[in-house]
């Protein structure tokens, strides 16, 4: 029987001209010394680490142990930094892989070659769940008595159902007052947290609440949280798990506070270097036209991981002249409108381990995309229909082959954001005009109309022959 031990893991600076270490028992969100993010690492020579991935298809057979049935913990050998009497799971990551014609085609792949992966399923709704449960281990690790985030919606209903399901902590959320979608406000209201609405953005709230946290002991929740991103490195985990622990050409994923992106590069870096995969796909990170920094940045700007000395200087302006330009970041993928992602350096250095690529997509295509994934699967919010708009871009621009695997990151569930989805499909052209429209939507070409009809039988009939 494989165990954990905490003595084995330690947190660690990303800056490898720094590299100071701390225990696991320690609450930090930055480096103490020189402020940059920090990582969980391991002693994996001394930790009992499985020779193959399918060791952890033996748990399948155990679900009735929490652990096991947990599709993070159920790969804890690879999260190892809490003792599992400490583990706190909500029986989250049972997400499913589901391969997809319809958006294949609408892709521009080959049949059998995309494949959906729907975060969306996860208890709160969307992939954060797979972060919180680590966050909330840790949480109770060292004995945290309030948790805070800051959020685009779905940190905060994660981190809300973690709190009020296990009795933990108290939960405090601060959103920004733009336009969090209400399928994700109504879910922190109704877990019970305390809801901050800072009259502000995003980013906004994001630095209010580390002030807060760092100034009042409050555990923080975001993914500058180390323990966030080892739970997010299961969805790959499972994956990988999915295609028979076969490496897949193209990992696609919208880019936000690039919270994902930073998780599946490490995840894909420790497996390699454990021995249990021998190549690593590659990663595209997608960010909407209208929240677009990590594309400006790595794309326009060329600026690189560079064995850890990313060119400050060129980030550095890049958001002096956000700030006098006053440019905020404007998407209906609300989720992902974010001007300063806080794991930016980090998912350099994911780009740089998966050979990866940025591209921007516009509301439009996200919107587009959307519809496909409604019609051809299970649906999912804006934000996450930018990974499918993004691998389309890449199969038209010929990055991506049609016979490539491509696997799209769905990273959260269609209920949450069902104004975009009413607006696009209802054909109520005020609604659309309102709600679309001033981010560039011009029209609906896959929009799914309802059909007004007389309540008389007739008629209904005349309908159905009709469409
Ligand atoms: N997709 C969805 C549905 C999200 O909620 C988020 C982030 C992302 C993608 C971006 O992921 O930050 O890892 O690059 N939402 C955060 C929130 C910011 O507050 O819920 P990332």
């Amino acid at each position: 029987m494989l165990s954990t031990s905490a003595d084995l893991a330690c947190q660690r600076c990303i800056n490898p001209v720094c590299g100071s270490t701390f225990a696991v028992d320690q609450t930090l969100t930055a480096c103490p010394d020189c402020g940059s993010l920090l990582d969980i690492a391991y002693e994996w020579d001394r930790l009992p680490v499985p020779d193959s991935l399918s060791f952890f298809e033996s748990r399948w057979s155990n679900r009735r142990n929490p652990l096991d049935y947990s599709g993070v913990w159920r790969f804890r050998d690879l999260l190892p930094f809490a003792p599992e009497s400490q583990i706190v799971t909500i029986g989250e990551g049972q997400t499913i892989l589901q391969p997809s014609t319809t958006v294949g085609n609408y892709v521009g792949l080959n049949a059998g070659s995309l494949f959906l992966q729907y975060e969306g399923l996860n208890p709160s709704g969307s992939f954060k769940d797979n972060g919180m449960t680590a966050a909330s281990t840790h949480a109770r690790m060292v004995g945290a008595k309030i948790a805070a985030c800051a959020s685009t919606g779905n940190t905060s209903a994660s981190l809300a159902i973690y709190a009020s399901t296990t009795g933990l902590f108290r939960v405090v959320v601060f959103v920004g007052s733009g336009k969090i979608a209400y399928g994700k406000l109504s879910q922190a209201l109704d877990y019970n947290a305390l809801t901050l609405q800072v009259l502000g953005d995003f980013d906004d709230a994001l630095a209010r609440v580390q002030e807060v946290a760092g100034d009042r002991g409050i555990y923080l929740c975001n993914s500058v949280n180390p323990f966030r991103l080892e739970g997010q490195k299961s969805i790959m985990f499972r994956v990988l798990e999915s295609l028979n622990w076969e490496v897949p050409d193209w990992i696609v994923v919208p880019g936000g506070n690039l919270g994902n992106s930073s998780a599946f590069g490490k995840a894909f870096t420790e497996l390699r270097d454990l021995g249990l995969i021998d190549r690593i796909p590659r990663l595209a990170v997608i960010n909407a036209e209208g929240a677009n920094t990590l594309y400006q940045l790595y794309e326009e700007r060329g600026v690189r991981w560079n064995g850890g000395s990313p060119d400050d200087a060129i980030i550095d302006q890049f958001f002096a002249d956000m700030d006098a330009e006053q440019r905020r970041a404007n998407t209906l993928a609300s989720a992902i409108e974010i001007n300063r992602p806080v794991n930016l350096k980090k998912c350099l250095r994911a780009l740089e381990a998966c050979d990866g690529i940025v591209r921007q997509v516009s509301d439009q295509e996200i919107l587009d995309a959307k519809a496909q994934v409604g019609a051809g699967g299970f649906g999912c919010e804006p934000a996450s229909a930018a990974s499918v708009a993004g691998a389309r871009l890449l199969r038209r621009e010929g990055v991506i082959a049609p016979s490539d695997r491509v696997v799209c990151i769905l990273t959260g569930h269609q209920l949450k954001d069902p104004d975009a989805t009413v607006a696009y499909h209802s054909g109520d052209k005020a609604l659309f005009d309102k709600k679309l429209a001033a981010n560039g939507v011009k029209n609906a070409p896959f929009g799914n109309q309802p059909v007004v009809v007389e309540n008389d039988l007739q008629k209904i009939i005349e309908a159905l022959e009709a469409n």
